[in-house]
């Protein structure tokens, strides 16, 4: 039930900080702060590939899980959509694990792509919310996401809880790699386990949010801009954005801007830029200033460093919390999934349900 939330989306935002923390439980021994797999009956040191297939947000969940495995693991990644890879005879070696995301564990092209992975040979792991989805069933290891029932269309909790399980998938393969060292695996449980903290801190700027909401309901196009592993959360906030609220929005990597897109920009196409300060910030910050310098409206989401630093001058910014650039991609979630959802309820459209989608897609 919805409490004294507005809609299933609102509350699954609220929720998060709840989820996340039990799904990283199943993940962490507090013991002797590790991380530990589900029971494995195949040899993970002996992985030399993974490939990763998902849809939609799954997808972006698992463009983020690409940079921490080979940052971490130092593994090859390949990443696609279901639909893409199932029908362009992707080339599977032998010794390939084979990773699907899913929230329902049902979408029909991520459950083909699954079964076509599994016929060459591949090893099955399935991050999954759904447990006694088909996905579940057919995996040959199951990481489950606690994130409860999702009703929202959009989904929200469910990709949080993704991303704790696929950081701690990263971290796990690092060390039977051998590429971290104990102290290193200590290091990543101690920031993972500030990850809800972290979203109930960025879940404290709701208000202000909401306040820029408005700014941002006129619009006919928006641009989310970001960089490593905030690059994918800025295709994420342009789907939130797209879903719910009708606004067309695209996702790039703030280094592209340059190639193309900025061709778009005026006065009338806010561009938001997810941008923690960090190693990466000041090139973000280039890219900012040459999205001003044409008449851009900028909204900055960063930590109080990074707004001190490049705050000025734009029309609106969010403030985070300050955090590992581990958890980032997560709390930084959360800023763009509000932004999207208030900015639906300015425009009046249907949260929970809007037009044309379904919350699970079971044809292709
Ligand atoms: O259940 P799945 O995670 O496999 O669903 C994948 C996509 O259909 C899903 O993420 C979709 O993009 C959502 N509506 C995004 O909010």
């Amino acid at each position: 039930e919805k409490g004294n939330y507005r809609h299933y989306m609102q509350k699954e935002i609220f929720e998060q900080p709840t989820v996340v923390a039990q799904t990283l439980r199943s993940y962490i021994r507090q013991s002797d702060n590790s991380v530990a797999l589900p029971q494995i009956d195949f040899d993970l040191s002996a992985i030399k590939r993974i490939t990763i297939v998902a849809c939609g947000t799954s997808y972006y969940a698992g463009m983020v899980a690409k940079y921490w495995i080979e940052q971490f693991a130092r593994v090859p990644v390949d990443i696609d959509v279901a639909s893409e890879f199932r029908y362009r005879n992707p080339v599977l070696e032998n010794g390939g694990l084979a990773l699907f995301i899913s929230q329902s564990g049902e979408t029909a092209d991520t459950l083909a792509a699954l079964r076509h992975c599994k016929q060459a040979g591949q090893t099955i792991a399935v991050v999954v919310n759904v447990p006694t989805s088909s996905m579940a069933r057919e995996a040959d290891l199951l990481l489950p996401t606690h994130a409860g029932p999702e009703i929202g269309v959009a989904s929200t909790k469910a990709f949080t809880c993704q991303l704790a399980v696929l950081a701690a998938l990263a971290a796990r393969l690092a060390v039977t790699k051998g590429q971290m060292d104990r102290t290193e695996e200590q290091d990543v449980v101690r920031h993972l386990l500030e990850a809800p903290a972290a979203l109930n801190a960025a879940l404290d700027h709701d208000d202000d949010i909401a306040a820029i909401a408005p700014l941002i309901a006129p619009a006919r196009d928006v641009l989310y801009l970001g960089r490593g592993p905030d690059y994918p959360l800025a295709m994420e906030g342009a789907l939130k954005l797209k879903e719910i609220s009708y606004i067309h929005a695209e996702g790039y990597a703030s280094g592209e801007m340059k190639h193309g897109p900025i061709a778009l920009i005026d006065e009338a196409v806010p561009v938001i830029v997810l941008a923690p300060s960090g190693p990466l910030f000041e090139k973000t910050v280039s890219n900012m200033e040459e999205v001003r310098a044409r008449g851009g409206q900028i909204v900055l989401i960063s930590d109080r460093e990074g707004l001190a630093e490049a705050g000025d001058g734009c029309l609106a910014t969010i403030e985070m919390p300050k955090v590992h650039p581990l958890i980032a991609p997560l709390v930084y979630a959360v800023p763009v999934q509000l932004l999207a959802y208030h900015t639906a309820c300015v425009k009046g459209t249907d949260v929970d349900q809007p037009r044309n989608l379904a919350k699970s897609v079971t044809v292709e």
